[in-house]
């Protein structure tokens, strides 16, 4: 018999005979294991071996999915299992629909399961701003909040919006830790700030008036690079945000800032001049570096999506997320690399458009520089938890399964052992498995429907939502 574990162990010996799963299960150092690495033994004792605390706990989840499929007796076997990856992640975007605690609890469970150690929160964006920062009672009060939700399927006037206090933060936190995982928060900018510029006034450039967002898109309002004070606000949100949450990294954005109002502003052009920088994009990598230099001195280490890279200025000590593949990526560069490759990797793209299959076979060590993987939940048409379950499970776990094996197997044996292993997960409503590879012929129209289903355009919108 072989057992389905999944992620897929490093090593499996089998043996002869059984074991009782009533049989005790005891835990011993083995200092010679990474991080997050464990032996499993079964054979007539049960004994778990690891170095860390994150070891013992995937050591013991492993035995449950044995323990799950086999009942009374277990095969014999030893496991030796390492990681690939020391950095596992999964993002959840708060900020263009709310994630009630009780939900990002929810998701940490499940994605404890597929041994993600990262959970990268996405808190901040156009649409809404949702951690509460004492010295800025506003952004809470009005930038939480946001006149309507126009998102395909759904068009209201209705105020929208939410926020975490930081005791729900720290609560957040600590849930985390207790799954081994630990939290990357995300405070995005210079751009994705139009809930930010709507309630911290004068932070645009030529003092512009901005509101929340109620559609999704790229806008051109972005903070204003040259304004000294900017950097003095951001780094006052940036203080309450590193106490709140304590682990290495912080997130700052750094996507789709649109320049044209760089070009324009007479402040950033004087900066521009000052720094002796020949463009704006250098004027990205110069605002990115200074917040960089502000965190490194709290002891942080800075993640920025891969846009800032686009200057050729970025700090080489700032991990870049990479989502597209520009053109600066496959310059030897010694930034840390993070592959979120959208085409693969965005759960929140349709099966049709994104097939288990996919998802699987892709091999994110595009570069040398590569040292983990983040699969996102973009929330802009994905309003709840049952939406949310539908659309990551179970991609996550074919991501999970690359980020963890070193030799995984193939994906037809994944999907076997994943069949077996399904109800283990404890999923609520995830996507039945005929969604999972849709056909190649209905594959094209279905990424038409959701794209039209999507548009901006009303006629288009409701020509495709029509029943
Ligand atoms: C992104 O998808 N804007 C990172
Ligand atoms: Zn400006």
């Amino acid at each position: 018999m072989k057992l389905s574990i999944i992620p897929s162990p490093y090593e499996t010996e089998y043996l002869t005979g059984f074991t009782k799963a009533t049989a005790p299960v005891t835990e011993y150092d083995a200092e010679n294991l990474p991080a997050d690495g464990f032996e499993l033994h079964i054979d007539g004792s049960i004994r778990i071996g690891a170095s860390s605390l994150s070891g013992f706990f995937y050591g013991r989840q492993a035995l449950s999915q044995i323990m799950f499929q086999c009942g009374q007796n277990i095969p014999n076997v030893h496991i030796r299992d390492i990681p690939r990856y020391t950095y596992r992640a999964f993002m959840i975007d708060s900020a263009r629909h709310f994630t009630s605690i009780a939900d990002i609890k929810k998701m940490i469970d499940y994605c404890a399961k597929l041994r993600f150690n990262v959970f990268h929160w996405h808190l901040t964006d156009d649409q809404g701003w949702r951690p509460e920062i004492k010295a800025f009672p506003v952004l809470t009060q009005k930038g939480a909040y946001r006149k309507g939700s126009h998102f395909g399927a759904e068009q209201n006037e209705d105020v929208y919006g939410g926020f975490y206090t930081q005791d729900e933060m720290r609560d957040i936190v600590s849930y985390a830790h207790a799954n081994h995982m630990i939290v990357v928060p995300e405070i995005d900018m210079p751009g994705h700030v139009s809930a930010l510029l709507s309630s911290v006034e004068g932070m645009a450039c030529n003092g512009k008036k901005v509101e929340a967002k109620t559609t999704a898109g790229i806008f051109r309002d972005i903070i204003c690079a040259g304004n000294d004070d900017n950097y003095d606000i951001l780094y006052e949100i940036l203080d309450e945000i590193c106490d709140i949450f304590p682990d290495s990294y912080i997130h700052i954005g750094g996507d789709e800032a649109p320049k044209a109002q760089w070009k324009d502003c007479p402040v950033c052009r004087q900066r521009i001049e000052d720094e002796k920088l020949r463009n704006e994009d250098e004027l990205q990598g110069y605002f990115i570096n200074r917040i960089n230099k502000y965190l490194k001195g709290k002891g942080k280490k800075v993640i920025t999506w891969n846009e800032s890279l686009k200057g050729g200025n970025l700090d080489e000590d700032i991990t870049v997320q990479r989502w597209m593949d520009p053109k600066e990526l496959s310059k030897a560069s010694p930034n840390a690399i993070i592959n979120s490759d959208f085409y693969r990797y965005y759960a929140d793209y349709p099966y049709a458009m994104t097939p288990l299959k996919k998802v699987y076979e892709y091999e994110p060590q595009v570069n040398s520089n590569v040292v983990g993987v983040d699969t996102p939940i973009w929330t802009e048409y994905v309003a709840d938890l049952e939406k949310t379950e539908y659309m990551c499970f179970p991609r996550f776990i074919a991501v999970a399964q690359t980020a963890w094996c070193k030799n995984k197997p193939a994906y037809s044996r994944f999907r076997q052992e994943l069949t077996e292993m399904l109800p283990w997960y404890g999923f609520t409503s995830i996507a039945d498995e005929s969604e999972w590879d849709p056909s190649g012929v209905t594959r094209l129209p279905r990424v038409v429907k959701h794209f039209g289903s999507i548009s901006k355009n009303k006629r288009i919108r409701e020509f495709f939502l029509k029943k």
